[in-house]
């Protein structure tokens, strides 16, 4: 399905991505983990031609996604959406002006200039929303919500397109462990239930072996492991992080539970 081959991208005398090789061959959950500057986002970047490879090849269902140009670009982007650390919503237009956003590759821009949006794609907006329990907020300005339920409207946003791919930049690094738990169950169900291939970037270990399936692991721009959750050792995530002997856990960890054994008393409580 998804062919990484090589995939290069250099910035000046700095190899980002450095000969990147894998294969995804079914939908599934796949998440990316490495340290800091270890080449996660420019890998997305690359699969999502906001950034040009420097070499290598990217193919898609047998379509060779580096040589796309224009409109076909367009059209590869709204296949594998993304969504962001930062929601990059547009926060004082409401939830579903937001959602509707998602179908601008595929309207002209006059119906785009004067905000005229198909009765059909409005419903859909409003299905969405409340398929991700946020139809509630669909009046409101996107800045009046929190940061769990901005990054739901920028899911919403992304399902708009009906992407076979969704792809997450750090999709949870902005929220506190009760919406990262909300947003990472929302990805989940997604991929679950409609088939589609989520590949997030993931600075904590245990939500990567908590929700993916598979988890790729990348160091100074090579792929360091490739394998199931339950592979990632204590040991595999200390070759990857190239941590020493001191590494923790906790340290890569945002999880109610861990936070529970770190700091007792202070993790936020779920309501039943
Ligand atoms: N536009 C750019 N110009 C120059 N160098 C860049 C650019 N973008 C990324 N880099 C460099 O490429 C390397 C990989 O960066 P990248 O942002 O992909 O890492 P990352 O794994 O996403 O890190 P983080 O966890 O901090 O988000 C880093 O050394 C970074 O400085
Ligand atoms: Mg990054």
């Amino acid at each position: 399905m998804l062919v990484f081959d090589k995939l290069t991208k250099r910035f000046g005398a700095n190899t980002a991505v450095d000969n990147v090789s894998f294969t995804v061959d079914r939908p599934m959950m796949i998440g990316i983990i490495g340290a800091s500057g270890a080449g996660k986002s420019t890998l997305l970047r690359m699969m999502n031609r906001l950034t040009d490879a420097s070499s290598g090849a990217l193919a898609f269902e047998g379509q060779n996604v580096l040589a796309l140009k224009g409109a076909a670009v367009r059209a590869w982007q709204s296949q594998c959406a993304m969504i962001f650390q930062q929601f990059n919503l547009v926060p004082r237009m409401d939830v579903v002006s937001n959602v509707l956003h998602g179908t601008l590759n595929r309207r002209s821009t006059l119906a785009t200039l004067f905000n005229l949006y198909p009765q059909a794609d409005i419903h859909r907006a409003i299905d969405i929303l409340e398929r991700l329990g946020i139809a509630d907020h669909a009046a409101k300005r996107a800045e009046a919500l929190s940061g769990g339920q901005q990054q739901r409207v920028a899911i919403a946003r992304a399902l708009m397109q009906d992407p076979k791919i969704i792809l997450a930049d750090e999709p949870i690094a902005s929220l506190d462990p009760m919406n990262a738990q909300i947003v990472m169950d929302a990805l989940r169900r997604i991929h679950e239930e409609d088939g589609r291939t989520v590949i997030a970037n993931l600075h904590t270990l245990d939500t990567a072996r908590q929700y993916c399936d598979r988890v790729i692991g990348m160091r100074a721009g090579r792929v360091v492991f490739d394998g199931r959750p339950e592979q990632l050792t204590t040991g595999a995530a200390r070759d990857i992080y190239g941590a020493n002997a001191g590494f923790s856990e906790h340290a890569t960890s945002t999880s109610i539970a861990a936070l529970e054994r770190a700091q007792p008393g202070l993790a936020p409580k779920i309501p039943a």
